[in-house]
């Protein structure tokens, strides 16, 4: 009896995490910045991104989650009471959950918007001038982009008013498996088109000249935004964790499951991106022309593209409560407020903020600093400058302050577990690697040296 509720327990928290993890990240983003950054070498960086920071990053974050019980702010302190520094983390955090959502409830809309695209048949075709269109015509309406982000934030803020957030997570796991399926059938589609081979090719074969700061700033910044590591979000849920479970086994289950949704998206759009001639570089649209082309030349197709963007939508939704809850926890446990208003606080301050993001096709298109518009500035600094700078402070403080005697406790649940040669590896990640690396490459970035 008790072997069975202990799996079924640690199979639970795994897919609760998984939930965070997947969303529009695998769907929408990595396809697109591969297509931007030059396909397989892109790829190769994220890859290596993802096991020498993003994991050790990720599994840290849960067991400091874990063992202080607490928001992101409030963990810090508990943990290190004398030097209060630490707790900016959590601050920073706060800032970078409200710059996602800001552009990421945006994405989302465009989802939603497609749902009934493919419901009216608006869908219909391979050609990528009218794919363009389509799309094109969505985000330039002002009035289109801001009622589709707005009705995103009304359904989250619904989602939680009702208190069916469990419920909407719920479904979101039980739907996942629906989400991989259809991604399988899309691959099937895609790799067996003329053509396909090309775009096998741009995914999987390394152009190692394509390989610059750049790439390797952005292949960072989207191995943190995909984990959902650097601004709390794996903190806080690491604090519902349960006193049992395995930390380090449950992380990189996650990121095995998270990179084969990702990879499956990426086999599903580039070979069709080469067989009907789309631009792979095209950008934040690259899906959003893709896929319905994909489902438009296969039997049933239309009733599947309504699926599949209906599930991704889910997903999204399952994403950006997990991104919630990072200043929800944080209000309702400083601050006492109800889970009710620091809801609402929270996405009034992102339709202010979402606004110029949604409207940066039309109204808001000169609105530029540094070259970029709100909607990529808003993502930029979060994936490139505010996730990756949450990562170094998260290696510093468990490999400098926190120490190993604690990290080992932390992670074989008190010895229980017999895992000591696993976390005293990752304790020299930790303390010296994964934080070299991304000052490297941000140090890089920035031009330093
Ligand atoms: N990982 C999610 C995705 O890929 C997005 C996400 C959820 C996230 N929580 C986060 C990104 C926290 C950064 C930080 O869609």
């Amino acid at each position: 009896m008790a072997q069975r509720d202990g799996f079924t327990s640690t199979f639970g928290v795994l897919v609760a995490t998984l939930g965070s993890a997947v969303g529009l990240g695998n769907i929408w983003k990595f396809p697109y910045l591969t297509g931007t950054n030059g396909g397989a070498g892109f790829l190769l960086v994220y890859l290596l991104a993802t096991l020498l920071v993003g994991l050790p990053v990720m599994i840290a974050e849960i067991m400091l989650g874990r063992t202080a019980r607490a928001n992101a702010v409030s963990s810090f302190e508990i943990l290190s009471p004398r030097q209060p520094f630490w707790k900016s983390i959590g601050y920073m955090g706060l800032v970078a959950a409200v710059l996602i959502l800001a552009f990421y409830t945006e994405v989302a809309g465009w989802v939603f918007a497609y749902v009934v695209k493919s419901l009216t048949g608006a869908l219909g075709h391979t050609d990528p001038v009218a794919a363009k269109a389509t799309f094109g015509a969505l985000v330039s309406s002002p009035a289109q982009a801001l009622l589709w982000q707005w009705l995103v934030l009304a359904l989250t803020g619904g989602i939680i008013m009702l208190g069916v957030s469990k419920g909407i997570e719920a479904a979101a796991k039980k739907l996942m498996p629906l989400l991989f399926l259809l991604l399988i059938a899309l691959c099937v589609r895609s790799l067996t088109l003329p053509g396909a081979a090309e775009g096998l090719r741009f995914l999987f074969a390394p152009d190692f000249t394509k390989i610059n700061t750049g790439v390797l700033l952005t292949a960072l910044g989207l191995a943190f935004f995909k984990l959902s590591i650097g601004m709390g979000t794996m903190l806080t849920y690491g604090s519902y964790f349960r006193p049992e479970q395995n930390i380090p086994t449950t992380a990189a289950r996650v990121m095995l499951a998270d990179l084969s949704v990702s990879l499956l998206a990426g086999m599903a759009i580039f070979p069709a991106v080469f067989a009907f001639g789309f631009e792979p570089a095209a950008g934040p649209s690259l899906v959003f022309m893709t896929i319905p082309a994909v489902f438009d030349s296969m039997p049933g197709g239309s009733i599947f593209m309504t699926l599949f963007f209906v599930l991704t939508a889910v997903a999204s939704l399952g994403a950006i409560l997990s991104i919630l809850e990072v200043p929800v926890a944080m209000m309702t446990e400083r601050w006492s407020w109800s889970r009710r208003k620091a809801t609402l606080a929270t996405l009034a301050v992102i339709a202010l903020l979402g606004a110029p993001a949604s409207l940066s096709q039309s109204l808001t298109q000169h609105w530029t600093l540094f070259g970029l518009n709100a909607f990529d500035l808003f993502d930029y600094l979060s994936s490139n400058v505010l996730l990756p700078l949450g990562g170094i402070l998260i290696c510093l403080f468990v490999g400098w302050h926190y120490g190993l005697p604690r990290l080992r406790a932390g992670l074989s649940n008190d010895g229980a577990l017999d895992n000591g040669k696993l976390v005293g590896a990752l304790f020299v990640l930790l303390r010296y690697i994964s934080p070299l690396l991304i000052v490297i490459v941000m140090f890089k970035a920035i031009g330093a040296f």
